[in-house]
């Protein structure tokens, strides 16, 4: 049996293939390029170009190989273009989705995982936050995943589908071994960014907002190295292959990081010291977003490797030498 990585080309997707791949699984990645690489495909992976909202390629894919498990990573991640556009995000994250989770249910495909991410809860009041805080996006990214989440809850009550939806945070670093990273064009996430500004491929880094209520003033957040995301997921899929309920949880440390501390590591790590400009408050940031890590430890067993900021920007900053030198 193999197990289906939908988005498998891009950033997240590109680790969990390496992941499985070592771990022995059989994999088959689909995905259309959008944003994703082919090249970044380990060469042991099935790779088959396609969209996840083409529901006769759905079929012919779960007819042709035997597939146990889908983790679900396809989608659009941009928080300000789904303001701008929408409904892009309610195709692309939530009406593409419903189309492979009824592919799943037409196919007996009884195991699903699910990218979902700490924008579905908004702005919370408590922190560090945990799975049983409400959900009030206010983004229609953050909406379109919590609406996938919503409807996989209603299939598995209703078909033999069981599911685990992992919420990330701040995702960031790359293959410690330097396989893949992050390649994505005009990325915004402020480890890549500050690399890139430790490398020179920008002229300054701009810091939005010093007076938070925070111990240095700028904000605060939960980042995850991708390769322990990745193994994550992987005892997410052992968990549902042992007959674990479905249920939905928070992929974080559970530590913040400033984004002054972030730059502090980055200039450490590079030995660059770049030109950092201050600027006032963005529109809709969040002082500090922590989450509440105890329920994925407790549950799946998950034991971070690479839980160490500096080991975080360390790989990051490598890939990004390495990108830099391959343009
Ligand atoms: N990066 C983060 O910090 C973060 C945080 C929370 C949640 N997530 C979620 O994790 C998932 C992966 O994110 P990423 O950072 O790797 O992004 P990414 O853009 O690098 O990867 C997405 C992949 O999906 C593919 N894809 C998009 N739409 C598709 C479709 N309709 N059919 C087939 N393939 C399609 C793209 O080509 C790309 O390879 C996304 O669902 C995202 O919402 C990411």
């Amino acid at each position: 049996m193999a197990t289906l990585v939908t988005g498998g080309a891009g950033y997240i997707g590109s680790h969990m293939v390496l992941d499985l791949l070592a771990a022995g699984e059989k994999v088959v990645v689909y995905d259309n390029l959008t944003t994703g690489f082919r090249d970044a495909v380990a060469p042991g992976a099935t790779f088959i170009k396609g969209d996840v909202g083409d529901e006769a390629a759905l079929d012919k894919l779960f007819t042709s190989h035997d597939i146990d498990a889908v983790i679900h990573f396809a989608g659009s991640i941009v928080v300000p273009e789904s303001v701008v556009d929408p409904l892009k995000y309610y195709r692309n994250n939530t009406a593409n989705s419903r189309t492979l989770i009824e592919a799943c249910v037409r196919h007996g495909v009884a195991r699903f995982i699910f990218s979902s991410t700490a924008a579905v809860y908004g702005d919370p009041a408590v922190m560090p936050i945990a799975e049983t805080e409400p959900c009030a996006p206010v983004s229609p990214y953050g909406t379109s995943k919590w609406m996938t989440e919503l409807m996989l809850a209603d299939v598995a009550a209703a078909h033999e589908l069981n599911y685990i939806a992992l919420r990330y945070f701040n995702v960031a670093g790359a293959d410690p071994e330097g396989r893949v990273g992050q390649s994505t064009a005009n990325a915004t996430h402020l480890i890549k960014v500050a690399c890139q500004a430790a490398l020179g491929l920008r002229p300054a880094l701009s810091v939005f907002g010093t007076d938070y209520d925070t111990p240095d003033g700028t904000g605060l957040r939960d980042y995850i190295h991708v390769a322990d995301l990745a193994k994550a997921h992987r005892l997410a899929l052992a968990w549902l292959r042992d007959g674990g309920a479905s249920g939905i949880m928070n992929c974080g440390y559970g530590d913040g990081f400033s984004v002054m501390q972030v730059i502090d590591a980055v200039k450490r790590v590079s030995g660059v010291d770049f030109t950092v400009k201050i600027e006032g408050r963005r529109a809709g940031d969040s002082p500090k977003v922590v989450a509440d890590a105890g329920k994925i430890r407790e549950t799946l067993g998950w034991v971070p490797d690479y839980a160490d900021l500096d080991t975080i920007v360390w790989h990051a900053f490598a890939w990004e030498k390495n990108l830099s030198q391959k343009h």
